[in-house]
């Protein structure tokens, strides 16, 4: 109920009571009550005319995915041939050691930017352009303070890079302007021919797979990893190499297990009983970013054009696809999906934390760049590393 309306019918009601409870019968005070009832009803009604009306509810969104669209993968992905509309050149010609893939969204401009100044100085991201070192301008953008970003005090071993993978707008409009002058100022990012929607992102991992495949096809590592997280890529490469951890075939992130398909339509997760039926969701790793090694790459790739589309993106490669080439995903405390908390001493130990904001990743290169801030750190323990746990268990 809306609050003008119930102030109304509780004034009438507080007035209605003073009158009736005097006399009773049909005397003048009681017509006087009906008649200041009946234009506060008369008031009720017009004030309910003129309020903003609800929207009607016509039932939930409709899923893109209908029964009646093709699931075929192939069909989308043209494996033959090239559908990238804008892509870096001789990208892995220095043969990379581990290849960053970042889906981003058209307009996530500002964090690709971050990133390229923050830990994709890890992954061979040029220095800033002089234009985009300020940072911390009010809304009103009145007061421009220059924040000077730290240089890279601690480096990985091995090289790394990055590139950003994006799809097209809707209506199949033209690459934009700023777009095409971000691609060229930095020659990092691949556009490919789809459209780029939120039950579309298993199609960005089938492309990713593809060129990747097709264009570095000796790298080592590949890392898939949204725009919103902080890699620590340090410490990933040191665990890439450590063969105690890493053992190849390897698929490794923050594993999620018995996890069910949510039928609910008005979720985000939304799965219609067309598109799975099994009850449960093979043990998969959180799409926020996982790595697995170049090995696989053609082997995910050839399973992934065989299955039917299914379209959320984490559990259908690193499950059902993992699955289908008999190769189990697995779990490492460094991954988080849940946010962790903004310290050096934290990061400086994990390697990877999901939604983290531009500036929040600006602070965090910042503290993790700065040798005093981090000799303070004391060793934590690795239970403390993450929130949870998964428990599970495998068929
Ligand atoms: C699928 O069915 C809906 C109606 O249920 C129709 O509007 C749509 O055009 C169909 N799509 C295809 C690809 O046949
Ligand atoms: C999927 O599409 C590809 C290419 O269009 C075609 O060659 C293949 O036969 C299709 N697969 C199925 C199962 O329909
Ligand atoms: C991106 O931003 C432009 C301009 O602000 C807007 O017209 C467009 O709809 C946005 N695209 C997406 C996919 O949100
Ligand atoms: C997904 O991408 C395909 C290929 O570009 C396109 O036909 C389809 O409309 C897209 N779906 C959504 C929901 O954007
Ligand atoms: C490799 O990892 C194991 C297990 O975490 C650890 O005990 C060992 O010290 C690591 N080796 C190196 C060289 O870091």
């Amino acid at each position: 109920m809306h609050p003008l309306q119930m102030v109304n019918t509780r004034v009438g009601r507080t007035i209605h009571r003073s009158y009736i409870g005097r006399r009773v019968g049909c005397s003048q005070p009681v017509l006087v009550a009906l008649f200041i009832i009946s234009g506060f009803v008369f008031l009720f009604f017009q004030m309910a005319g003129m309020m903003p009306k609800r929207p009607v509810l016509t039932g939930p969104p409709s899923f893109a995915w209908a029964p009646n669209v093709s699931r075929n993968i192939s069909a989308y992905v043209r494996p033959t041939v090239t559908t990238a509309l804008m892509q870096p050149e001789n990208f892995c010609q220095d043969d990379p050691f581990l290849v960053f893939v970042v889906p981003s969204a058209i307009n996530n401009t500002k964090q690709r930017d971050t990133i390229r100044r923050t830990w994709g100085q890890w992954a061979g991201c040029g220095p800033s352009p002089p234009s985009s070192i300020d940072e911390g301008a009010d809304s009103q953008g009145t007061t421009k303070k220059k924040s000077v970003l730290a240089k890279m005090m601690v480096a990985p071993p091995k090289t790394s890079k990055l590139v950003f993978l994006l799809g097209k707008s809707k209506g199949d409009q033209p690459i934009s302007e700023t777009l095409q002058e971000e691609s060229f100022r930095y020659g990092d990012l691949i556009i490919e021919d789809f459209i780029d929607s939120y039950t579309n992102l298993t199609l960005k991992t089938v492309f990713m797979l593809k060129w990747v495949h097709r264009n570095c096809p000796t790298v080592k590592f590949v890392m898939k990893v949204d725009d919103d997280i902080f890699v620590n890529v340090v410490n990933l490469q040191k665990t890439l190499l450590n063969q105690t951890i890493t053992k190849t075939p390897l698929l490794m992130g923050s594993l999620i297990c018995g996890a069910k398909p949510i039928h609910d339509q008005w979720s985000k997760w939304y799965t219609p009983q067309y598109m799975f039926r099994e009850g449960k969701y093979p043990n998969y790793l959180s799409g926020t970013g996982y790595v697995y090694s170049g090995d696989l790459v053609e082997r995910l790739f050839k399973a992934a054009l065989a299955a039917p589309y299914f379209h959320l993106e984490d559990v259908f490669l690193t499950g059902l696809c993992a699955r289908s080439i008999g190769v189990r995903p697995v779990d490492n405390v460094g991954f988080s999906y849940h946010p962790r908390a903004v310290s050096p001493c934290l990061f400086k130990e994990v390697i990877m934390g999901h939604g983290v904001g531009p500036s929040t990743m600006v602070k965090l290169w910042n503290m993790l760049n700065e040798p005093a801030t981090v000799a303070k750190c004391h060793p934590i323990k690795k239970s403390k590393l993450r929130s949870y746990n998964p428990k599970c268990s495998w068929r």
